[in-house]
């Protein structure tokens, strides 16, 4: 894998491959690289011909009293693991690159941003949409590749993509899940043995009420109603929020139609620690 860190460097190889006539697949990430980060490199490996993964932390997601600073990084590893799953070019830039002196420009979505995430966190997608824009206009892809595990991220990049006419296909692959459930995440290794033990109550919960819409509940209030009580079987997860919404378009209806797909979203503390899930029906 080459590791690209400027820019200019980075279109540049892009137009050259597209000059070539091949496609080229990116895969925004944060880094920190566990079997989730994996199969979507594997996913764009089989649907292009180059493979750009970026890492990037990006600060203008975390709000002050995040963990952007002990968001968990580890260069020479994920270095490896692009280098183990056959990618071409790590895009590994520094914040002064991506974020200069000067820089004021911000990409902002109304709409599908402002619930969900976006209540307890109403900077955050500003941030994902700015960074996201500017990793495109970088890489050049023509397909990008991103994780179903945060659902609403995929939503407002679709917005994105549509809204700014970029030529790019996106596509979303399925959360890996650890052995008991739990959605693998970079955030996974601040819990403790004990919160550990409960964090799969999440997707418990989730599968529990998947089967009862599957048997025909459709009635919002109802679902997530039934949703906060199971994950309350598991007291030691506090609810930011637990709702079900139209897959395609957050609108939460008080009666989903049958012919709609409905996601269920799940946010929750355990400690200090804040996870999310969410499962399509
Ligand atoms: O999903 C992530 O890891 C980040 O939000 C992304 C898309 C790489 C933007 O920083």
């Amino acid at each position: 894998v080459k590791i690209v860190k400027t820019i200019s460097e980075m279109q540049n190889i892009s137009i050259n491959h597209k000059k070539e006539g091949k496609t080229i697949a990116v895969v925004p990430t944060m880094g920190y690289f566990h079997d989730g980060h994996i199969s979507l490199m594997k996913y764009a490996r089989e649907n292009a011909d180059i493979i750009i993964v970026t890492l990037f932390v990006n600060p203008t997601q975390f709000a002050p009293d995040e963990d952007f600073d002990r968001y968990p990084r580890d260069t020479e590893q994920d270095s490896r693991k692009a280098e183990e799953n056959n990618c071409d070019y790590l895009f590994r830039p520094t914040v002064e690159e991506m974020y200069p002196f000067g820089f004021i420009t911000e990409i902002r979505i109304g709409g599908v941003t402002e619930k969900f995430e976006g209540v307890t966190r109403p900077f955050h997608f500003n941030g994902v949409t700015t960074i996201v824009s500017k990793l495109f206009n970088a890489t050049l892809p023509d397909i990008a590749v991103f994780g179903q595990k945060d659902y609403q991220q995929t939503i407002v990049i679709k917005q994105l993509i549509r809204d700014l006419n970029y030529n790019i296909k996106i596509d979303i692959v399925p959360t890996l899940r650890e052995p008991d459930g739990l959605a693998m995440s970079s955030r996974n290794i601040y819990l403790s043995a004990e919160y550990r033990k409960k964090a799969p109550g999440i997707y418990k919960a989730l599968i529990s009420v998947k089967k009862s819409i599957e048997k025909g509940l459709r009635k919002r209030s109802e679902i997530n109603s039934l949703l906060i009580k199971k994950i309350s079987k598991t007291p030691e997860l506090k609810i930011d929020y637990a709702c079900a919404a139209d897959a395609e378009t957050l609108e939460e209806p008080d009666e989903f139609r049958r012919d709609r797909k409905i996601v269920l979203l799940a946010a929750c503390y355990l400690g200090k620690t804040r996870l999310i899930d969410n499962i399509v029906v």
